[in-house]
């Protein structure tokens, strides 16, 4: 197969990191008909992905949003491991959703240009670190690109494809194609900018409720309200951010801050705060809500 590779040559998907995205991601793919594979470092990451996985299928089903028949395929056709070097081998297009961090996407990169079939997709659900960081490491850097799904990935529609300079045509169109048979709605993002297009709206609605909350000008409570009461957002900008991970949301904001350097991007001292003192979010009960009552 040529690097040309096309929807119909994908059948076998890998995502490497088991988190809260990464988990999610992969239920999708298996949903969407694919033979997926999860592969993290920790045997103890994938347990707990299997187990809030076969818990959610099994909700959706007693739930009657699910048919049993499709959750036991989608169940049946997740695989686990924790052997990056195996799997690689066997995948058609690979999602990276790994820590955060440049050096650990970096070695993982480098590992998949040499493993992984030639004319494998190699995309990266990364929303601060541009494709273009990885590209070179593989060996083949026209294969590819950011592929940025939304958290809860089972539930979001939007998937963030983005191209870096040398991203081929072809790479582009399997991968928004790829996104339409998980159904899910991909936009593309014509040039690598810091935090593609939600995260960038996202920060600019966190920035104003920061502001207004610091000043004393109303409660995050209603902050929040009238997001959702006027605005018609699903949640308040203080909820979501719980809901993401305070730990993401001030790492997406050094990332940025990084990069542009202006001064609207710099890392807010709360957030700073109540990551140092171990709240962050829903995940560990506590941020800027309580939620272990
Ligand atoms: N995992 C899987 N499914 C979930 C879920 C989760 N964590 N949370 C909720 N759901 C499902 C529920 O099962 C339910 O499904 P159903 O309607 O088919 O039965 C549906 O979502 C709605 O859930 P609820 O009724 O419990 O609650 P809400 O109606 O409030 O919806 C929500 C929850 C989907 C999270 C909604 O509040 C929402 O859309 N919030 C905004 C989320 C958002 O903005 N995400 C993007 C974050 S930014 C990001 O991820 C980028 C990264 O780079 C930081």
């Amino acid at each position: 197969m040529s690097a040309e590779t096309g929807i119909e040559n994908i059948s076998t998907i890998l995502v490497i990191g088991a988190g809260t995205m990464g988990r999610q991601i992969a239920m999708t793919a298996a949903l969407g008909g694919f033979a997926t594979i999860i592969q993290d470092i920790s045997a103890d990451g994938l347990a707990a992905a299997r187990t809030e996985l076969e818990g959610w299928a099994a909700s959706r089903v007693a739930k009657g949003k699910l048919e049993q028949a499709k959750a036991t395929a989608a169940l049946e056709a997740l695989g686990y491991s924790t052997d990056l070097d195996s799997v690689a081998t066997k995948a058609d297009f690979i999602i990276e959703a790994a820590t955060e961090r440049l050096d650990i996407k970096t070695q993982i990169f480098e590992k998949l240009g040499v493993l992984a079939p030639a004319h494998a997709i190699l995309a990266t659900n990364s929303s601060t670190l541009g494709s273009s960081k990885v590209a070179e490491v593989t060996g083949r850097p026209a294969q590819v690109c950011n592929m940025h799904f939304f958290n809860p990935a089972l539930v979001m529609k939007c998937v963030e494809v983005v191209r870096h300079e040398t991203t081929s045509d072809a790479t582009v169109e399997t991968t928004m194609e790829l996104a339409r048979r998980l159904g899910k709605e991909p936009v593309l993002i014509n040039r690598e900018v810091p935090g593609f297009i939600a995260n960038r709206l996202m920060g600019a609605i966190q920035r104003e409720a920061l502001f207004l909350a610091e000043e004393g000008i109303a409660s995050i409570e209603d902050i929040d309200t009238t997001a959702r009461t006027a605005l018609g957002h699903p949640m308040g900008p203080f909820a979501l951010m719980d809901l993401v991970g305070l730990d993401v949301i001030d790492f997406i904001a050094q990332a940025t801050h990084a990069e542009t350097g202006a001064v609207e991007d710099a890392p807010n001292e709360r957030i700073a705060a109540l990551v140092a003192e171990g709240k962050l979010g829903r995940k560990s009960g506590a941020g800027f809500y309580d939620y272990k009552g």
